[in-house]
């Protein structure tokens, strides 16, 4: 039959290379070396400092080593202590089992929502100027949070980060206002430039390491550093409102932030956010990736940061993470007010 052949053919073919299989391992068995049950000898291969012919055990033992990392780091992240944090407490997965859905509803509708209301947003209302602002920057000037005072005694200070763009609408409205402002910008012409009273412009980047890569994208030749170190450079202690578009760098610059505790030091933030990709240096699957965001911005809310107002950028397209997401934005103006500030 012709039919029986090739079957019988194959079963012959599968018992020939199933008793290779066997003899190859009880071969190696034999010579001490593994098999599939042997466990890898880890002394051997930490003790020898360099490359070891085997790289089974080789894997075994750096996987190993990290399982030991990952522990001792959760050690020393507990709260409670202030020890130096190495990373971010990840919130529990939106769902039993991890579906980007589910993650990605969990984030978007945390970002969509105000968690305190402010009355007053409209910096041009205090100067009686109705000149609407092109962009969606907000901060509250309610009087019980610190800022509108600030303003009325000239103590204001903003910093705001930006990578090259042209929209200062909002540092010059705030300048204007009486606030001190501060604009790190990689691609201006000299290391600093004061213009008017109040405004200055600084060739920096604010990096959360060195070097940034959205610079290193741009081409662009500049200073990078990280926010706690020119606060200390400039000999500042605190800053009123905190302003960033940096294209994506915003997420690996947060969680710099909250690591090394200068988010204390910042009394109102304002981020443009962007979720059509990871963004710079954010790494995993695409569950995992907006986990991970939506877990950063938890650590704000634990800081006692809240959200009064948020943004959807219309102009943009509805994407999140290169797919579709309907009624999403790839943009978002974020604005906190952080309620300890004094
Ligand atoms: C801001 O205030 C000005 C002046 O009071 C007013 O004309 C304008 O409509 C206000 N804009 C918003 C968005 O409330
Ligand atoms: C993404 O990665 C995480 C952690 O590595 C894993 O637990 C999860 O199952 C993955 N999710 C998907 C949808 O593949
Ligand atoms: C779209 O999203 C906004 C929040 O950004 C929400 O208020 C609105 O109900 C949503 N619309 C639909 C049709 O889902």
């Amino acid at each position: 039959m012709p039919k029986e052949r090739p079957l019988w053919r194959g079963a012959a073919f599968r018992l020939c290379v199933l008793s290779a299989a066997l003899l190859l391992c009880l071969q190696l068995a034999v010579r001490r070396s593994w098999c599939p049950e042997e466990r890898p000898r880890l002394p051997a291969v930490a003790a020898s400092g360099r490359a070891v012919p085997q790289p089974r055990g080789t894997a075994a033992a750096s996987g190993r080593r990290r399982v030991t990392y990952v522990r001792s780091g959760r050690r020393g992240g507990r709260p409670g202590r202030k020890t130096a944090r190495w990373h971010i407490e990840l919130q529990p997965w939106a769902s039993p089992t991890p579906s980007l859905n589910y993650e990605a509803l969990r984030f978007l509708k945390y970002i969509s929502t105000s968690q305190i209301s402010c009355e007053h947003m409209n910096l041009s209302s205090l100067r009686g100027n109705s000149e609407a602002m092109k962009r969606p920057w907000s901060v509250c000037l309610d009087e019980r949070f610190s800022l509108i005072h600030r303003l009325r005694n000239k103590q204001c200070r903003l910093y705001s980060l930006g990578l090259g763009n042209d929209d200062n609408q909002f540092e010059i409205s705030m300048a204007n206002s009486g606030c001190e402002v501060h604009r790190f910008d990689p691609s201006i012409k000299s290391a600093h430039i004061q213009e008017g009273q109040h405004l200055w412009y600084h060739r920096l980047s604010v990096d959360w390491r060195d070097p940034n890569p959205a610079i290193a994208a741009h081409k662009l030749h500049s200073n990078t550093k990280k926010l706690g170190t020119i606060l200390n450079e400039f000999g500042h202690q605190k800053i009123d409102v905190l302003k960033a578009d940096v294209e994506s760098a915003e997420w690996k610059i947060l969680e710099n932030l909250i690591l090394e505790d200068v988010v204390e030091q910042i009394g109102q933030l304002v981020f443009e956010v962007h979720i059509h990709w990871p963004g710079f240096e954010v790494s995993g699957n695409d569950s995992t990736v907006v986990r991970y965001w939506y877990s950063l911005l938890r650590e704000l809310e634990l800081k006692d940061f809240r959200l009064f107002h948020t943004y959807k950028d219309l102009s943009k397209p509805q994407m999140l993470l290169k797919k579709e997401a309907f009624n999403a934005s790839s943009c978002y103006t974020l604005s906190w007010v952080n309620t300890r500030w004094k």
